[in-house]
């Protein structure tokens, strides 16, 4: 029997490596591989106990069941009783009768949960409880996620819960189903069908959310289209809160600031106009009779062209308030963002000549600058349920950024993290590249804006400046990709932001680990190497783009590939020229005092580390120092040298990454295995592209011999400068 079982295991092993399309994310529940294991697990899990009734106790009941059904290949009967080997999942008001006298359910929350082995009148059972029947399906999602792991379960004591309030994925997702940004296809709303057809996957999309704790959803663009508040949307939209209820996930929609006049027939979107506040109370209204638990509107004002309370000489505090108040007395929340660069289409001659590398003025209009000279004013000003949302760095979601001085300086406001999932300057679609790390970068960088210790993390979990109100949101990476996000590791991205929305403690190694066991195999060889291609591959990233602190130096529009060179675009600040600054000198742009001095608005402490170019870590030089291409780096080497060996660095180690996938052939399902493959060597071409466009149109300002470490390249600049991308994947129209 067990021989024949084993078999049976081994076989449906055998058929899962030959057919993966990774639709199934990380909630595969394939059969335990470790025979001794599944049998002690099918010892102390043989039953189920679940004896709530809402929708979402439902939920987690069939989760339970299916994950258990399948980590053991066998048959889970529900009880009605405790017995011997009962996993329970219960919320506290419908306990069953066991003792309970030793759960502490007052540090738990609506959303925290505790998993414990219990002995109960000389029977084992494992018990998952929390207060709320969502806290009982998140517990449920973390106990599968133990088996899925492999992990010890034989005196199971976990008590969890979230660190961050709003954990939240912004999709950037037009009506006309295009995202902006998006890497994976089209988006999952099928709008046009919607309310009539329910897609099988926005339940699995709301599964894998609950699975990692995301509890929020906003479901279009922050560039916005008004039409998403009138009737026949909002019904569209109802019928995803109504789904997504069940798995704790609220649903949010953006809000174009003119809206009033576009949809309602005002003259006016002014903040402060009686008719026009009138008007956001009656659509808040309306929504909330459709949508009684609505989250809340996120809001991009006056900022690359979109409308906003500037536009009728008003604040974005007054921007803010207006919407907050609307929303108020159903509960909801604005998320306001702060990813402003001076609303005004400058000419390029105000801020910066890149003809002639002119910084003159550049210290009233270095970008870097703008959000927090133009937020700080009102700190202290919002309505308390608004929330200012800030890109995790000064400029935009680069490979690599300092945090945002933003972070440390509104400590009257609670501030909400935005990370971008989707991989916009991270290699797009195609390349292999682990956030977990600049996420943990960013969260885990020390602002002293309380002392030492007030990192970002502990200001956006409201423990720093004392606010109940907190939240990360993640730009999403989904789209109708049978596999959701086109990269199968680009998965671990959605992945890892929930788990750090959960609990910003967890280490970046911890996650990767986690999700390979979950989404590959527990199989020693593919959790190490995959572990340390994934840790790995951000900085790789950074080395054959953007290594010792260059940033934006993407290609126009599209930011697909390389464009240093770019000097023509509409405004000084979207041109890469405006901010590597390469010239006959040297390279980077001067952030300290004798230039931008944009470095005064962290706190002292945090600066210190970046102040003198001497001194500065390398991975942050050309963020903050313009210096000579012959500075001394910390190697010994001069700066030119440098970049040579960062960008064939970064190549080399795309390389590696191709050895040790190909090391991995036989322990990958045959489908995955071919497309992360041929992946790799896109971003192996690509790789090589950025090396050599880069270095080839830096020698022209540096004049110096090719860099030592680095190949020579198979093309002249000329040929890098005329790749044209029209229908490169990430724009589409909204308006
Ligand atoms: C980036 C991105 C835009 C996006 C903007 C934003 O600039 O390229 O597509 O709209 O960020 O965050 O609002």
């Amino acid at each position: 029997m067990k021989r024949l079982l084993i078999l049976l295991i081994l076989l449906m092993q055998a058929i899962a490596l030959l057919a993966e399309d990774g639709y199934r994310l990380w909630l595969r529940y394939d059969p335990v591989s470790n025979p001794a294991l599944l049998q002690r697990y099918r010892a102390q899990f043989s039953s189920i106990l679940c004896p709530g009734s809402s929708p979402t106790a439902a939920a987690a009941r069939t989760e339970l069941r299916a994950g258990l059904e399948g980590l053991l290949a066998k048959k889970i009967p529900t009880g009605t009783t405790p017995n011997a080997g009962s996993v329970l999942a219960f919320s506290r008001a419908s306990a069953p009768a066991i003792n309970l006298s030793s759960f502490d359910y007052e540090t738990l929350g609506d959303e925290g949960f505790i998993i414990r082995t219990v002995i109960e009148k000389g029977k084992q059972l494992t018990v998952i409880t929390a207060n709320t029947d969502v806290g009982v399906l998140y517990g449920v999602y973390h106990f599968l996620r133990l088996l899925q792991t492999q992990q010890n379960t034989t005196q199971l004591a976990i008590v969890s819960r979230p660190k961050i309030k709003l954990r939240i994925l912004d999709h950037w997702d037009n009506l006309n189903r295009t995202v902006e940004r998006g890497y994976a296809g089209l988006s999952i709303w099928n709008w046009h069908e919607l309310p009539g057809y329910i897609d099988q996957r926005y339940i699995d999309y709301a599964r894998a959310n609950a699975s990692v704790g995301i509890n929020g959803s906003v479901l279009t663009n922050v560039n916005a289209n008004a039409l998403v508040l009138t009737p026949s949307y909002l019904l569209k939209v109802k019928a995803l809160a109504d789904l997504f209820r069940t798995y704790g996930i609220r649903v949010y929609l953006t809000v174009r600031f003119s809206a009033p006049i576009e949809i309602g027939g005002l003259k006016t979107a002014d903040p402060l106009d009686e008719s026009v506040k009138n008007w956001w109370r009656q659509k808040a209204d309306e929504i909330y009779r459709l949508i009684p638990d609505f989250g809340g509107f996120l809001v991009k004002a006056n900022s690359e062209g979109q409308p906003g309370p500037q536009t009728y000489g008003r604040s974005h505090a007054d921007g803010a308030n207006m919407l907050a108040d609307a929303v108020a007395p159903h509960k909801g929340i604005v998320m306001w963002r702060a990813f402003v660069y001076d609303a005004r289409v400058q000419k390029k001659e105000e801020s910066f000549d890149s003809a002639n590398h002119n910084t003159q003025n550049i210290a009233s209009a270095d970008r870097f600058k703008q959000a927090y000279t133009e937020f700080t004013p009102f700190d202290g000003a919002f309505r308390p349920n608004v929330l200012i949302q800030v890109k995790n760095g000064p400029i935009d979601f680069q490979p690599r950024e300092p945090f945002s001085p933003l972070f440390s300086a509104m400590p009257r406001t609670p501030l909400m993290m935005e990370f971008q999932l989707t991989q916009e300057y991270l290699g797009q679609g195609t390349h292999l590249a682990f956030e977990a790390p600049l996420f943990k970068e960013t969260l885990d960088a020390d602002t002293y804006a309380k002392g030492k210790g007030s990192t970002v993390a502990r200001i956006i979990d409201g423990s720093v400046n004392n606010h109940a109100l907190t939240g990360m949101a993640g730009v999403a990476n989904i789209g109708n990709e049978r596999n959701w996000t086109n990269h199968p590791f680009a998965q671990a991205n959605w992945y890892a932001f929930g788990r750090l929305a959960w609990d910003h403690d967890l280490t970046a190694s911890q996650i990767a680990d986690e999700w390979i066991r979950q989404t590959f195999s527990n199989d020693k060889e593919v959790v190490s190497t995959l572990g340390k291609m994934m840790l790995d591959s951000r900085e790789t990233l950074v080395n054959y783009m953007t290594p010792l602190g260059l940033h934006h130096i993407m290609a126009t529009g599209h930011h697909y590939g390389p464009g240093p060179w770019v000097s023509n675009l509409g405004r000084a600040d979207w041109n890469p020229v405006y901010y590597h600054r390469a010239d006959a000198y040297g390279i980077g742009f001067d952030r300290t005092n004798t230039g931008s001095d944009a470095l005064a608005q962290y706190a002292l402490e945090a600066a210190q580390a970046w102040k003198d170019s001497n001194s500065c870590d390398d991975k942050y030089l050309l963020w903050f120092h313009h210096v000579s291409w012959q500075h001394k780096m910390q190697s010994g080497r001069t700066l030119w040298e440098e970049l040579g060996v960062k960008y064939q660095s970064g190549v080399d180690a795309v390389r590696g990454m191709q050895n040790q996938w190909n090391s991995l052939a036989s322990l990958i399902d045959g489908e995955r295995f071919r497309q992360v493959r041929d992946l790799l060597a896109i971003q192996e071409g690509e790789a090589e592209w950025w090396r050599n466009a880069c270095l080839l149109y830096f020698q022209i300002q540096s004049k110096l011999p090719w860099p030592k470490a680095a190949e020579v390249p198979d093309h002249t600049l000329d040929y890098y400068q005329s790749l044209k991308f029209p229908f490169a994947p990430g724009i589409g129209g909204n308006n």
